[in-house]
C-alpha cells in the first residue's frame, strides 16, 4: 500500500506544499505555492498553510513542515528571513492546530538534503556531502554517510565582513541583478571557503536555482565534486513528508 503524506516548505518569499508518495519518493500531483504573509509571524501564516492542504487531496498520516531557521526540540531558534515572533515558536503544536495531526518540524535546508541524500543528487553516496540551498537565504546540510548533522548556518558564515547569504544568495543575484558570471564570482569564494574548511567528497546545490545548473556550472571553480540538486525546488517539501514518515513510522 503506497503512503502518501502531505510536506510543507516554509521560504521568505513562498510556502509551498504538496502530497508525497513516501514509498516511491515523489510528488502525487504538483507543487502548489501561495506567498508568504507578511508580516510572517506564526499566526498569520496558518490559514495560508490551511489554504494550501484544503487545496490538495486529502491525506491521512503526520505532516512535514521545513522551515527556514534552526529547529530543536520542535522550536524554531533563529529567525533570519522570517518573522522574529517564529523564535521559541512550537511549529509542530500550531500545525496539530491547524490541520488537525501530528506534524514533524525540521529546517528547510536539512529536509531538502534528506531528499537529495534518500532519493536524488546524494543517492548512495558514502563519505561527506555539503548540500547547500540557494535561496532567499542559503541553506547548508552536511551529511556523513547519508546520516544528517542537523541545523548547521553556513549561510550565515562570515564573508567579506557579512553574513554569506547575503552575499551568495540567488536572492542577492536578484536583488543586484547580477548576471551568471558575477553570482558565480561570489558562489567561488563561498564554495572555496567551505572547501577549506570541510573538504567534503560532494557538494550538492540546491534551491530553485539549481535548475539552472547547465548555465552556471562551466563558471564553477571547485576542487570537489559538485552535483545539482535532482529534486530543485521541491526538495524541501519531499525531504519534509520523508523526515515525518520516518519520525512517525508505525503510527499512521
Ligand atoms: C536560515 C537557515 C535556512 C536558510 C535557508 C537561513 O537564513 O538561517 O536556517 O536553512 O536561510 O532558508
Amino acid at each position: 500500500m503506497s503512503h502518501k503524506l502531505l510536506g510543507i516548505d516554509v521560504g521568505g518569499s513562498f510556502i509551498k506544499a504538496g502530497v508525497v508518495d513516501v514509498e516511491a519518493g515523489s510528488l502525487v500531483g504538483e507543487l502548489i505555492s501561495a506567498p508568504t504573509p507578511q508580516p510572517s509571524a506564526p499566526e498569520a501564516m496558518m490559514p495560508t498553510i490551511a489554504g494550501l492542504a484544503a487545496r490538495l487531496p486529502a491525506t491521512a498520516g503526520a505532516v512535514g513542515l521545513a522551515f527556514p531557521a534552526v529547529v530543536k526540540s520542535g522550536r524554531a531558534r533563529t529567525a533570519a528571513n522570517i518573522d522574529h515572533a517564529w523564535i521559541g515558536a512550537d511549529g509542530a503544536a500550531l500545525i496539530r492546530r491547524t490541520l488537525d495531526r501530528d506534524a514533524l518540524f525540521l529546517n528547510d535546508a536539512d529536509a531538502a538534503g534528506l531528499a537529495e541524500m534518500r532519493l536524488g543528487a546524494g543517492r548512495g553516496v558514502k563519505g561527506s556531502v555539503v548540500m547547500l540551498t540557494f535561496g532567499t537565504g542559503i541553506g547548508s546540510a552536511l551529511f556523513i554517510d547519508g546520516r544528517l548533522f542537523p541545523n548547521t548556518e553556513l549561510g550565515h558564515m562570515e564573508l567579506n565582513g557579512m553574513d554569506s547569504e547575503k552575499y551568495a544568495s540567488a536572492h542577492v543575484k536578484a536583488m543586484l541583478n547580477l548576471d551568471w558570471r558575477a553570482w558565480m564570482d561570489r558562489v567561488n569564494v563561498y564554495l572555496d571557503r567551505m572547501q577549506a574548511l570541510f573538504w567534503p567528497d560532494l557538494f550538492i546545490l540546491g534551491g530553485a536555482i539549481s535548475e539552472r545548473f547547465a548555465d552556471f556550472a562551466p563558471l564553477l571553480h571547485c576542487e570537489a565534486e559538485v552535483r545539482p540538486a535532482h529534486f530543485g525546488n521541491q526538495a524541501g517539501v519531499l525531504g519534509a513528508a520523508l523526515a515525518a514518515a520516518e519520525a512517525y513510522a508505525g503510527t499512521g
